[in-house]
Order: C-alpha cells, then sequence, then structure tokens
C-alpha cells in the first residue's frame, strides 16, 4: 500500500462512512499524521476523545492509549489499526505488583502515567501524562506518600520539580528514552553550541542535560523538560534557530510543519518505536475497511479506571 493521495482520500472516505474520528499520536510515521483528523500528545487525544462526538473512535497509537478513550467513552466502538501495538513502559509494572507495592504504605495517592493497562489504572487514584505529572503530583496533600508509576525518569522529573520527599518512584522505564543517554546528548550539544535542548522527561538523559546547564556547557534558559506537546508550544515561541530533540523521532515532523525555519535535529536518530511504527498506511487501511482490530476493556476494569483518568484529563494545561 502507498500513502499517495489516493490513499488518503479513501482513508477519509471510509472514516467519513464509519463516522470515525481518526485520531494521532506524534510518534505516528508522517503519512498518518497528515491523514489524521487530530495529531497530538497523550493528554490533548485523551481530551480529544472524551469530547467526540463520532460513534467510532480510531486510535493511531498505542494500545493503553486506544484502552484510554474506551475508558472514557465505554458506548464508543474504539479501533487500533494494530493491536499488537504495545508499549515497553506500560508492561514494567502490572497490577498484582502495583497492589503489593500498594500494602506497603497507609493510605498511599497512586498517581500512574497513562502508559499503563487498563487494570493498573483500575488500582490508581489519578492518572498522569508527561504535561501534567508535576500538576497531578501537586495536587495531592503534602502529608499523603505518593506512588508514581511507572516511569523512573519521569518521576525523577516529578521530585525535582516537587521537591517531595514523600514520592515513591517506580523503577520502569521506556526502552526507547531510556536509550537516548547522556554522552550522546553532551557530545551534540558541544557540537551545536548555540542549540536549544528539548528534552521529553521519560528520557535517561534529562537528568544529564541539566547537569550541563548546572556545569555551564548549555546555557540554562536553553534547557527545556517538555512533553511532546509542549515541545510544540516551545518550537513556535523559541528564537533559537537550531533545536537538539530528545524523544522519539516521529516528533520532528509536527516541529518541523509547526516552525520550518528552525533546523531541529534528533539527539539519536535511532530512537524510533516500534510499537507505534506498527500502525502503517496498510493497517490503517484495513482497520478502516473491516473494522478491527476492536479494543475491548472488561466494564468492571473500566469502571473502576474511569475516576482516575477523568481526573488526569481535568488537570493541567
Ligand atoms: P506524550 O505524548 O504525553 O509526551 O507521551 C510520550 C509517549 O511516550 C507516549 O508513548
Ligand atoms: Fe511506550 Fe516508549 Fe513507545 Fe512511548 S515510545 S509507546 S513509552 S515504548
Amino acid at each position: 500500500v502507498v500513502a499517495d493521495a489516493e490513499w488518503a482520500r479513501e482513508i477519509r472516505r471510509l472514516a467519513d462512512e464509519r463516522d470515525a474520528v481518526l485520531l494521532a499520536h506524534n510518534y505516528q510515521l508522517p503519512e498518518i499524521q497528515d491523514v489524521a483528523d487530530h495529531t497530538g500528545d497523550s493528554l490533548a487525544l485523551s481530551r480529544i476523545a472524551a469530547a467526540s462526538t463520532a460513534s467510532t473512535i480510531v486510535f493511531c497509537g498505542v494500545h493503553f492509549m486506544a484502552e484510554t478513550a474506551k475508558i472514557l467513552g465505554p458506548g464508543k466502538t474504539v479501533l487500533i489499526p494494530d493491536e499488537r501495538a504495545g508499549c515497553s513502559l506500560a508492561d514494567s509494572i502490572t497490577a498484582e505488583q502495583l497492589r503489593e507495592w500498594k500494602a506497603g504504605f497507609d493510605d498511599p495517592v497512586v498517581v500512574s502515567y497513562v502508559n499503563t493497562t487498563a487494570e493498573v489504572k483500575a488500582e490508581t487514584d489519578i492518572c498522569c501524562t508527561s504535561s501534567n505529572a508535576v500538576d497531578v503530583v501537586r495536587s495531592v496533600p503534602a502529608d499523603r506518600d505518593v506512588l508514581f508509576c511507572p516511569d523512573q525518569f519521569l518521576g525523577a522529573h516529578v521530585q525535582r520539580e516537587t521537591g517531595r520527599e514523600n514520592l515513591h518512584v517506580w523503577a520502569g522505564e521506556c526502552h526507547v528514552h531510556a536509550g537516548i543517554n547522556g554522552p550522546e546528548l553532551a557530545e551534540r550539544a558541544a557540537a551545536n553550541p548555540d542549540a536549544d535542548l528539548f528534552i521529553h522527561p521519560e528520557c535517561g538523559c534529562a537528568t544529564s542535560a541539566l547537569y550541563l546547564a548546572g556545569e555551564g556547557t548549555v546555557p540554562e534558559d536553553r534547557v527545556k523538560i517538555l512533553s511532546t506537546g509542549q515541545m510544540l508550544d516551545a518550537a513556535r515561541e523559541t528564537g533559537a534557530s537550531s533545536v537538539l530533540v530528545a524523544t522519539e523521532v516521529g516528533m520532528l515532523h509536527q516541529l518541523r510543519t509547526a516552525a520550518p525555519e528552525i533546523d531541529f535535529r534528533a539527539v539519536n536518530d535511532r530512537a524510533s518505536c516500534r510499537y507505534m511504527k506498527m500502525i502503517t498506511p496498510a493497517a490503517l487501511l484495513r482497520c478502516l475497511s473491516e473494522g478491527a482490530d476492536e479494543v475491548h476493556v472488561p466494564l468492571d476494569v473500566a469502571e473502576r479506571a474511569k475516576a482516575s483518568v477523568e481526573r488526569m484529563i481535568a488537570i493541567g494545561t
């Protein structure tokens, strides 16, 4: 299947026929982003899914994102072009592990990243995304223990921002972001002394970026720890002519579209998520033609998970 104009017309025709809205995460292939009704970060897409009046949501992203849309709209048909599109971060904690962890504390508040299974969300008090994790943790009364899972690097970022000592962080990670490492970042920053650094908080190199700022290698105001949606806002506002980007490489397409005059370069150009890239033009065509793969979340799990996801979409900008 070639993602040409004819393919795009057919995708749009089939979407109309199904009364479907097409959502694409910022890490999707460029042709998938361009054919979608909305492209955005996890938080923006959850909000759009919750507000949509379409009877079908086609989620071009990974499985937990489609599950989140189903939790928010149990009466809607939610489709994902390839149900094998998982997430190594979501796989780093199970509901059973979370229950055991909780049992070691006296009435803790569980804050889970949206990159988790529906079963983990059902054991969670408030979900968050990288856009609002700091605001979500700040919303928890200071005297309550917070259990933050599953991403250790986002947890470390929240800990730095809130200075909270009763924040306990699970040791999970995303294989793509953890692989963008400090030495690589330092080398790129030294070779591009005028560049801004846009760093996703899931990255293993976020601490190194702050270290580079601390020792004066990179001016402090050039180091920005941002979710994918926040990167787009920052791209429109920065005066820099070049930016080094530490996140999944799909993000470069949106950034280059938003600010064509800026030279965006990946810190690690091998940082590609194989799960995100399972959503191919052929898979999207099949999805809309056959109405597959449909995402189901058991009703009792969805009901328990719903409150935590609704709190997430209500907090932060
Ligand atoms: P955001 O879109 O919330 O920045 O999430 C990044 C991510 O890794 C999703 O898989
Ligand atoms: Fe999961 Fe990482 Fe892929 Fe995002 S980039 S979907 S966190 S494996």
